[in-house]
C-alpha cells in the first residue's frame, strides 16, 4: 500500500471493485482504516468515495477470497547495491500461504528479468497450486510517476506479461478495468526488462546532461542556455534537464538490478554504472559550487548561514529517499554551515536534526539560498532577491538571472 499499491486499490474500487488492502506496515492500515492518505497522488477524497470497497488489513489470510492479488512491495538494494528481493520473497511466501487454486497473481515491483518465473513463481508453488495451469502469473510494470497530472494511471497504457498466453489474458482483462491501453508482450521478462529499459533511459540521458552541465561549469557556458536550444530541434532529440543528481526509489536503484542480473551472463552494463557514476558525483559538484561562491565573497561556508529550499527529490512530492537534497545538507553540515531548510513536502528530517523552517525564517539572514528542489508555489525569484548569495540547481530563476546557475 504504497506509492504503487495505494493508487492501484483507489483505482480498481473506483471501478466498483471490493479491494483487500493488505500491508505489514500498521501505520498505513490503520491510517487506511480512518480514511487518511499518506500519499500525496491520492487524496482523502478520493478514499472518502470508495470508502466501502477499500478492506485495509496486514492480514494476508483475506487475499483467499480475492480473484486477483497484485504485489507491489519495495525491491531495493543492499548495501553492497545487489537486488535485495526479501520483501518480495517474504510477500510471496505469505501469500503461498492463503493462495487459492483459479486465482491471478501479478507482480508490479520494478525488478530483474527472470524474477517473476525463477524467484516468485517456485515460491507461490509451495502452496501445492502449480504457476500457469492452477493460477495464472504475470509480470506488469508500475509507470506511476508521483506529481504527475497529465497522465493519468487510466491514459498511461499498461505493459502486460503472463507467464502462459491465458496468464497474459486474464492479467490484460484485468487491467483493462482501469487503463484505456493494455500492450501486451509474450513473457513476464519482457515485462520486467521494459521498465529498466524505461529507467535506465531516464538515468543515462540525465547523467549525459548532468556531465554536460559540470563540463559548462567549467568552460563558462550556461548549459540551460544550450537545452533550451537544442529542445528547439523538432525531432531526434528528447529534452532533459541537469539538476543536483537522482532521487527517488527508481531510478538510483532499478538499473542495478539489471547490473546484477547481465554479470551471471557474463556483461558488463557500463551505460548504467556510468550514469550512475555521474549522478551520484552531482552533489558533491553542487556542494563545491556553493564553497565557490560563498569564497567570491570572502566566506567560508564554516558559519556561513544557508537556506535550503526544497530537499525531496523532485518538485511536488514529499519523498527523499535517495534525494540529492539529503547529500548536499549532509555535505554542507559536515563542512560547518549553519544550515535551515525550507519544504512544504517534507515537514521534517529527522536523521539530520531537522524541521522545515518557514519561508522567511529560512531566508532571514541568510547569507546564501539554495534552490536544490523548486516546488510549485514558491516565488523562487522574490526568494533569492532577498538573500547576498544564491545557487539555483533547477534553472527556474534563468529568466531573471538573481541567482547563480548550476
Ligand atoms: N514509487 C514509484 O514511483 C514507483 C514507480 C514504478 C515502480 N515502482 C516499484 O514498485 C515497487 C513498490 O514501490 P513503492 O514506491 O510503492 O514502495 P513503498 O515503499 O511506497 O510501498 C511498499 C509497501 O510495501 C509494504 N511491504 C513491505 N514488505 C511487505 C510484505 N512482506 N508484505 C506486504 N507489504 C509489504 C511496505 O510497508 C510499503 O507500504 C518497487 O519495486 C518500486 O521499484 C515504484
Amino acid at each position: 500500500m504504497g506509492y504503487v499499491g495505494l493508487p492501484l486499490a483507489v483505482a480498481f474500487a473506483a471501478e466498483g471493485h471490493d479491494v483487500v488492502a493488505v500491508d505489514v506496515d500498521r501505520r498505513k492500515v490503520d491510517a487506511l482504516r480512518r480514511g487518511e492518505s499518506y500519499i500525496e497522488d491520492v487524496s482523502d477524497a478520493s478514499l472518502a468515495a470508495v470508502a466501502g470497497r477499500i478492506e485495509a488489513t496486514p492480514r494476508f489470510a483475506s487475499l483467499a477470497r480475492c480473484e486477483a492479488v497484485l504485489i507491489c512491495v519495495p525491491t531495493p538494494l543492499t548495501p553492497n547495491r545487489e537486488p535485495d528481493l526479501g520483501m518480495l520473497v517474504g510477500a510471496s511466501r505469505e501469500l503461498a500461504g492463503v493462495m487459492q487454486s483459479g486465482q491471478l497473481v501479478v507482480l508490479e515491483s520494478t525488478t530483474y528479468p527472470g524474477t517473476t518465473r525463477d524467484r516468485v513463481a517456485p515460491i507461490l508453488s509451495e502452496s501445492g497450486f502449480v504457476a500457469g495451469e492452477d493460477f495464472n502469473l504475470a509480470f506488469s510494470p508500475e509507470r506511476v510517476d508521483p506529481g504527475r497530472t497529465d497522465f493519468t494511471m487510466r491514459t498511461t497504457p499498461k505493459v502486460v506479461g503472463g507467464l502462459t498466453q491465458a496468464c497474459g489474458d486474464r492479467a490484460e482483462a484485468l487491467y483493462r478495468e482501469v487503463c484505456d491501453t493494455v500492450v501486451r508482450v509474450s513473457t513476464p521478462e519482457a515485462a520486467e526488462l521494459c521498465k529498466l529499459l524505461e529507467n535506465i533511459f531516464r538515468s543515462v540521458n540525465i547523467a549525459l546532461v548532468n556531465e554536460l552541465a559540470m563540463l559548462c561549469d567549467r568552460m563558462d557556458i550556461d548549459i540551460w542556455e544550450v537545452v533550451d536550444a537544442a529542445a528547439t530541434k523538432p525531432y531526434g532529440f528528447m529534452r532533459f534537464d541537469p539538476g543536483p543528481g537522482m532521487g527517488g526509489h527508481c531510478l538510483p536503484v532499478d538499473p542495478f538490478y539489471l547490473s546484477w542480473r547481465a554479470r551471471e551472463f557474463d556483461m558488463a552494463t557500463e551505460f548504467i554504472e556510468l550514469a550512475g557514476k555521474i549522478n551520484q558525483q552531482m552533489p558533491y559538484h553542487c556542494v563545491a559550487k556553493v564553497e565557490r561562491l560563498l569564497n567570491d565573497a570572502s566566506k567560508p561556508v564554516r558559519g556561513s548561514k544557508i537556506a535550503v529550499l526544497g530537499v525531496s527529490y523532485k518538485a511536488g512530492v514529499g519523498d527523499v529517499r535517495e534525494s540529492p537534497g539529503l547529500k548536499i545538507v549532509t555535505l554542507l553540515h559536515a563542512l560547518g554551515a549553519e544550515l535551515r531548510y525550507h519544504d512544504a513536502f517534507v515537514p521534517e528530517l529527522p536523521e539530520l536534526g531537522l524541521r522545515s523552517a518557514s519561508l522567511d525564517e529560512a531566508l532571514a539572514d541568510a547569507d546564501l539560498a539554495l534552490i536544490v528542489t523548486a516546488h510549485p508555489g514558491v516565488d523562487h525569484d522574490a526568494a533569492v532577491a532577498r538573500v547576498p548569495l544564491a545557487l539555483d540547481l533547477r534553472g527556474v530563476t534563468r529568466r531573471s538571472g538573481k541567482a547563480a546557475l548550476l
